[in-house]
This record gives C-alpha cells, structure tokens and sequence, in this order.
C-alpha cells in the first residue's frame, strides 16, 4: 500500500446563485510533510493521439471498485463517473449537450444538434487534436487524456516497474503536477483558448450558456480522484495551495490578455469581443431619472471613464494582491501594467492589445516568480491580509472580482488547514463568515459593493484571529 491518506472531501452545497458560487469547499486532512517549490512550466498541447477512456478502465488498472491500489487508487473512473457530486462533472460533459438546456443554446445559435457543433464539442468531449485511436468515444465526454494528455506512446509503459514520471512525460504524459502546466490545461476549457471549439463567446452567453466561473486551486479540489500520499509526494513533490492558487491567477490575466490580443477571437463585428468584460459593466438597470444613482463608481485599479464596459479584472485584482506579498519587487509594473491596459481600453484597439500584450508579459512573469516563491504560513496570512486591505477593496466595484475575491479566502484557509498550519477545528471558526461573504456574490443580480466588503472583511478578520 502506498500509504493513503484521508482525502475526503466535504461541501457545504446550497444553491446561492445562478453561477457556480454555490458550493464552498470543506476542509480536508492531509499528512503533512516538507513543502516543495514545484517548478512551473507550461508545456506545449500534447500532440499524441488519444486513446479513450476505455483503454484506461481495464480492472487492473484505473477501474477497480476500491481505492486498493498500490501507487495510485485506481477507481480513477468510479469518481470520475461519480453520478451525484461535481466530481463526476467531466464525464457528463458531453450529456449536458443532449439536455433541453444544452440544444436550446444550439438552437438558437443555429448550429445544429449540440452533440455535434464543434462550437461545442472543443470543451465538452476530449479535445483529441492530434488523433483519436479506435476506443476514443465522444460519448465519454472530457476523458482522462482531456487533461493526462494523449496516452497512445505511454499507455503500455506508464506502469511498468521502474517507471519514473520523468520518463512519461517525455512521451507525452501532460505534467498536471507542475502548477503553471495545470493552470493553463484547466484553463483551456475554464477560460478558453485559441484552439478549435474552446471559446464561449458573448453570443453563446446570450444564448443561455452558464457563466464561467474557475479558480483552479479550489476547482482542483472539486474533481479530486487522487490522495497526495506519500508515495505521491516522492514521486510528483508536495503540492503548495497557496503557490497553485497564485500561478493560477496569473495563468488566468495572461490568457485573458492573449485571446483578447488575438484578432480572430478578440472582436465581433464593429465590437470588441464582450466576452472578455465584466457582465454586469452593461447588464444593469438604467437609472436616467433626476434623482437616479448611477451604477458606475470610480474604481481606482481601473481608469476608464464612466460609460464604458470595463474588461473583466478578476484576476488581476487577486494578482495584484499576490504580488504584493510574493513578489514585492514586481508588483509595481504589474499594478501600471494593468492600470495602462485599462485606459488603453479607452483609446483604440491598437494601444489596448500592444496594452495587452505589455500585460500578459507582466502576467507570465509573474507566473514563473510565484513557481518560484516560497509560500508558507506567514506568506498566505499576509496574502488574505493583502485581499482585504483597502488597496485592494476599493478595486471591489464589480461582480466578477468579488466572486473571484471569495473563491480565494476560501481556498487560502484551506491550503492553511491542508499545509498543517491551522488545525481544521480551530478553522471551523471561520467557516460561517466564510459561507456569509459566499452569499453576498451568491446572487449576480443583487450585488451590493459595500455589503460585499463587510462580509469579505468579517472572513479576513476571522481567518485573522486563527494567526
Ligand atoms: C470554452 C469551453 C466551452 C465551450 C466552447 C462550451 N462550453 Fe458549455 N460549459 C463549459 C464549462 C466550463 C461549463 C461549466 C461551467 C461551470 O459550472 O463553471 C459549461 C457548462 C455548460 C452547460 C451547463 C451544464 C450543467 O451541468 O448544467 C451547458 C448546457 C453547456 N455548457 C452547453 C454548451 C453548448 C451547447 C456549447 C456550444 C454552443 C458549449 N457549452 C460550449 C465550457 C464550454
Ligand atoms: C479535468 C482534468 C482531469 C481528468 C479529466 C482526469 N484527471 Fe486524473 N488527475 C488530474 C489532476 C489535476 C491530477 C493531480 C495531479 C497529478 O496528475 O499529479 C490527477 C491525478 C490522477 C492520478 C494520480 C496520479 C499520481 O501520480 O498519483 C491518476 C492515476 C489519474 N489522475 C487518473 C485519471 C483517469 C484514469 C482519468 C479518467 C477516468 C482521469 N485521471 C481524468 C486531472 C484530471
Ligand atoms: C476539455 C475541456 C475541459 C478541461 C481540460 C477541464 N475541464 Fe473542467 N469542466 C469542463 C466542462 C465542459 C465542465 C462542465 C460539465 C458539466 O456541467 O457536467 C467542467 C466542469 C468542471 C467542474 C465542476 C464545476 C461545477 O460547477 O460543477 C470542476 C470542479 C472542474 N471542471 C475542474 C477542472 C479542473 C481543475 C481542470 C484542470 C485540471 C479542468 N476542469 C479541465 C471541461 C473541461
Ligand atoms: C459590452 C456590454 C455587455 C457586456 C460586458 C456583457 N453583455 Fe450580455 N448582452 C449585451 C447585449 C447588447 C445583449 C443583447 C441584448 C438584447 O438583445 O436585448 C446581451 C445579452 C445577453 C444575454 C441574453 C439575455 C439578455 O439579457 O438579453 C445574456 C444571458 C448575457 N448577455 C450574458 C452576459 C454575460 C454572462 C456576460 C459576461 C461574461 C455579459 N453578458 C457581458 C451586452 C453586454
């Protein structure tokens, strides 16, 4: 036995909101251990062909009943398929299409069937670019080489004694391990890229499509199928929460700023694209009457006048915040950097993308140096002291970073609980202030700035009091 560890997980799932801001994620024990800075690397698309799931599934190999494997549990597939929890939400990826929900968005895109428009099928099934073998099915939804890579040169070997995984990746297993390298795979389909089939543009929004909400730390958690044991921590190094979330969020500002600099998926028609906006910056009620109060607020991280959109800065508020804190001497830049974007925006779209590429590559930088940071107890204390600070409320004018705002505390007190510098009693604390700050972004429609940030400065306090 390779020394498995309780890797439970527990949610608190009510539905608070139309997004996925429903479900705040529980706290779950891990042995602890030395921490290691896990290098980061994005690694290049896989260009291996995809076997299918069903070459995976074999009883001896990821589908047994029970987590009674030696090096890894292999009952992979059992929670991959898990009916009931998000957890088995990959293997309905491609069902949900053949929902009313799924061919109503068809429909009224006029692309035909869901189950069979590639607008579709580049998210919700393996995006098998390179090839599929003859057990590939689309059926199956997004598969394990959806993420693992393309299996066809290291399906026969990857098990073999004296395996290493250094060995694997070399024939074209995907490093999920490597933060940056899992950030941008989630991301794919989380945030979408420029590759056949992976856009949710603004017309699928508007016909019905679910908003996409991703912060991979806490997400990686949601479709957990494996235990960091101990065998895994010798093979694959311990994972550093804090450092996944952080390398997450500039992954996230980098590819933002990328698809939006690309000038096939960064405008439609005379407009730019409005996926890349933060929704609520239009869909708001219109108050033109003589004692009206406007919507718009000024917002010190975003110089744009009032009457415009605002480019979506979720991940660049969190950045900001991270910055501050792991890499105090690139914080600077990045704050001008994104500020310069902005007003940019306000000008044309050819200072906005040369604005947005100066971003991405603050953005990109800032992903190596938090792969290369040392992020321990007093380091996320510091980052969740940074998020509620006022440098960085008075940047919670929107939805979309409040949400994000959210996500974050909840996901730093738990990378606290798992690295083993809270106890998961004394944790429990915070956990109400926590669900509180959840329900203040719970419902889009009725976000309230300033009742968001006195619940988002309650959790911080209470996560505080745990120092
Ligand atoms: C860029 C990737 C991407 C593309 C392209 C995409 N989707 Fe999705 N879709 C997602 C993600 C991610 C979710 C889950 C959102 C969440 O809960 O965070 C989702 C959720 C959905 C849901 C809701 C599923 C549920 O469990 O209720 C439906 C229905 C859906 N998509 C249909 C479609 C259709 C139809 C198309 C093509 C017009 C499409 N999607 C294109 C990524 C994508
Ligand atoms: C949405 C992406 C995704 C999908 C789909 C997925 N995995 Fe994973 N898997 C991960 C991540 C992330 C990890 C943890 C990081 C790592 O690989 O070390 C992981 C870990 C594992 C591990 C443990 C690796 C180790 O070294 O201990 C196994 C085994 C595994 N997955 C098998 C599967 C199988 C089999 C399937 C299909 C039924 C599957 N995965 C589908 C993302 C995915
Ligand atoms: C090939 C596209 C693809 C990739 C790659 C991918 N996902 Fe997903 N993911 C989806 C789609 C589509 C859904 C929605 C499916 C549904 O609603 O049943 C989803 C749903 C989820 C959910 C459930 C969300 C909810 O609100 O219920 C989690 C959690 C998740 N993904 C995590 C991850 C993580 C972590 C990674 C990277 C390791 C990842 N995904 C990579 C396409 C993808
Ligand atoms: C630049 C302004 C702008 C932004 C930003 C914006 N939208 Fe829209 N949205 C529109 C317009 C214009 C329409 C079409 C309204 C109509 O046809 O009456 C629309 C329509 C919609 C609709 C169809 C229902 C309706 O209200 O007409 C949905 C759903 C929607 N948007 C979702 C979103 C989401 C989700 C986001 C953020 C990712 C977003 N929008 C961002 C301008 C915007």
């Amino acid at each position: 036995m390779g020394g498995r560890v309780s890797g439970r997980l527990s949610f608190v799932c009510g539905v608070l909101g139309a997004a996925f801001l429903g479900c705040a994620l529980f706290f779950f024990a891990l042995t602890s251990g030395a921490e290691r800075a896990v290098a980061s690397s994005a690694s290049a698309t896989s260009s291996y062909t995809h076997v299918g799931v069903a070459s995976c599934a074999g009883s001896t190999c990821h589908g047994r009943s029970e987590p009674t494997g030696k090096v890894v549990r292999q009952d992979e597939i059992l929670q991959w398929q898990s009916a009931s929890s998000r957890t088995g939400a990959h293997s309905r990826a491609f069902a949900v299409l053949a929902t009313p929900r799924g061919q109503a968005i068809a429909s009224k895109l006029g692309i035909g069937s869901a189950t069979s428009a590639g607008e579709c099928l580049g998210c919700h099934a393996d995006p098998a670019f390179a090839g599929k073998g003859p057990r590939w099915h689309v059926e199956d939804g997004v598969g394990c080489e959806s993420c693992h890579g393309g299996a066809q040169q290291w399906l026969s070997s990857h098990y073999a004694v004296g395996q290493t995984h250094a060995a694997n990746v070399a024939r074209g297993l995907y490093p999920l391990e490597q933060p940056r390298a899992r950030a941008e795979k989630c991301l794919d389909c989380h945030f979408g890229s420029d590759k056949p089939g992976q856009f949710v543009s603004h017309r699928i929004m508007a016909a019905g499509h679910p908003r996409v909400a991703f912060e991979v730390d806490l997400f990686s958690a949601l479709q957990q199928h494996h235990d960091e044991d101990a065998d895994y921590i010798r093979r694959k190094g311990r994972t550093n929460n804090v450092q996944l979330w952080a390398v997450g969020q500039a992954s996230a500002v980098s590819r933002a700023t990328t698809l939006f600099a690309n000038p096939r998926l960064g405008t439609d028609g005379i407009f730019p694209e409005i996926y890349f906006f933060d929704c609520h910056t239009c869909h708001r009620q219109i108050v033109d009457g003589p004692n009206g109060k406007a919507n718009w607020v000024p917002n010190p991280g975003r110089p744009i006048p009032s009457g415009m959109p605002a480019f979506n800065d979720e991940n660049m508020i969190m950045l900001s915040a991270a910055a501050r804190i792991a890499a105090p001497g690139m914080a600077a830049k990045f704050d001008a950097d994104s500020k310069a974007f902005h007003a940019a925006m306000a000008r044309d779209r050819g200072a906005a993308v040369a604005a947005a590429r100066r971003l991405g590559a603050s953005a990109g930088a800032l992903a190596d140096a938090m792969g290369r940071a040392s992020l321990g107890r007093g380091e996320t204390f510091a980052i969740i002291d940074s998020i509620s600070s006022s440098a960085i409320t008075a940047r919670f004018t929107d939805y979309e970073g409040s949400a994000q705002a959210v996500m974050a505390i909840d996901t730093l007190l738990n990378a606290l609980v798992r690295q083993g510098h809270v106890s998961q009693d004394r944790a429990r604390n915070a956990r109400g202030a926590i669900d509180r700050a959840y329900k203040a972004v719970g419902n889009s429609n009725a976000y309230r700035p300033a009742e968001f940030r006195a619940a988002l400065g309650q959790a911080a306090a209470s996560i505080r009091a745990l120092k």
